[in-house]
């Protein structure tokens, strides 16, 4: 299909994704990839490192990998500076690392909402952190960091205290380095993926009934999204056309907002209640 921007734009420059092995962060790798990018990862599996990379290099591009956990500052810190040594100065910085489980607030431990906590906020500021003096700030667009948000960053949704509590404040740290680093020649931006088509979030947050029953969930848009939407979206926030874009949160999400909690709480329901049952088995 054709694409509205130069299918050579990003050739030779530096896509950094944090969590890019796998789901929406590897079709954002793939996007920039087949638009020439050469692609950098860390997550926590190396053999998903291993699979990723081959595929990055399978569009024609040089990729490098690390196994690290965002939750890790010095981890995030090694692979940054080793993907920079490879592939030079970082032109896209994208954070998406998630951790998601459904659960009501009084079924997790403290533990547990820390560890929603600190892979989904505080590893997007240790990726930002740690990245910022890696970022080629030449170009006249300036370098673009993009945060992989969710609706829940905007929204309430019940079994997801963690979450939207962690993205919430994904959105609003965005805006703050948005603020502090536009002097810097760097844009911050924002995210918002809808339910997008096969990736581990919606097989965590729905169940097979609730993705069979109708078509995308009721939304206004009547289907699940793409990880080509996603890259999509992305390609767009790094590139000139998005120059004097900072601080935005970029709903892509087929009009999920709109709906409120709506049928993504149902679904979420359906999940946990799913998620009980299949624990009820599994002990009786
Ligand atoms: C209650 C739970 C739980 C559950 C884990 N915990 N699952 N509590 N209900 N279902 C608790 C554990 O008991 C423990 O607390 C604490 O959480 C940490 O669990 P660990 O398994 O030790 O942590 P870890 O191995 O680091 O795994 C992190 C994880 C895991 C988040 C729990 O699920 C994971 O690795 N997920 C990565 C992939 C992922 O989640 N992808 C989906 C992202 S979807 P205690 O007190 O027992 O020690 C997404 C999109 C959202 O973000 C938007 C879509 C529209």
């Amino acid at each position: 299909m054709p694409h509205l921007f130069d299918p050579d734009y990003f050739r030779g420059k530096h896509v950094f994704i944090a969590g890019g092995t796998t789901g929406i962060n590897q079709g954002i790798g793939h996007g920039f990839a087949r638009m020439g990018a050469n692609i950098s990862t860390c997550s926590r599996k190396a053999e998903n490192v291993e699979a990723a990379i081959a595929g990055f290099k399978s569009e024609g591009v040089d990729a490098i990998g690390a196994t690290a956990d965002v939750r890790d500052y010095e981890q995030v810190a090694y692979a940054l500076k080793t993907a920079v040594q490879s592939l030079g100065p970082i032109d896209v910085l994208i954070s998406g690392a998630a951790g998601n489980f459904v659960v009501p607030a009084l079924g997790m431990s403290a533990n547990a909402f820390k560890t929603v906590m600190d892979i989904d906020l505080q590893g997007t500021f240790n990726v930002f952190r740690a990245g910022h003096e890696h970022l080629n700030t030449d170009s006249p667009s300036g370098a673009s960091c993009i945060a992989i948000s969710a609706p829940q960053g905007l929204i309430p949704y019940g079994l997801q205290s963690h979450v939207c509590a962690a993205k919430a404040g994904v959105e609003m740290l965005a805006q703050c380095l948005a603020v502090e680093w536009g002097p810097l020649n760097v844009r911050v931006n924002t995210i918002v993926p809808g339910p997008i088509a096969d990736t581990e979030g919606m097989r965590r947050l729905s169940t097979d009934e609730v993705r069979k029953k109708d078509a995308g969930m009721g939304l206004p848009i009547q289907r699940y999204g793409t990880k080509q939407e996603i890259a999509d979206a992305c390609i767009f926030l790094s590139s000139p056309a998005a120059a004097y874009i900072t601080g935005i949160s970029l709903p892509v999400d087929g009009g999920c907002l709109l709906m409120g909690a709506g049928r993504m709480q149902e679904s979420l329901n359906a999940a946990f209640e799913a998620s009980k049952q299949a624990s009820n088995q599994a002990g009786s």
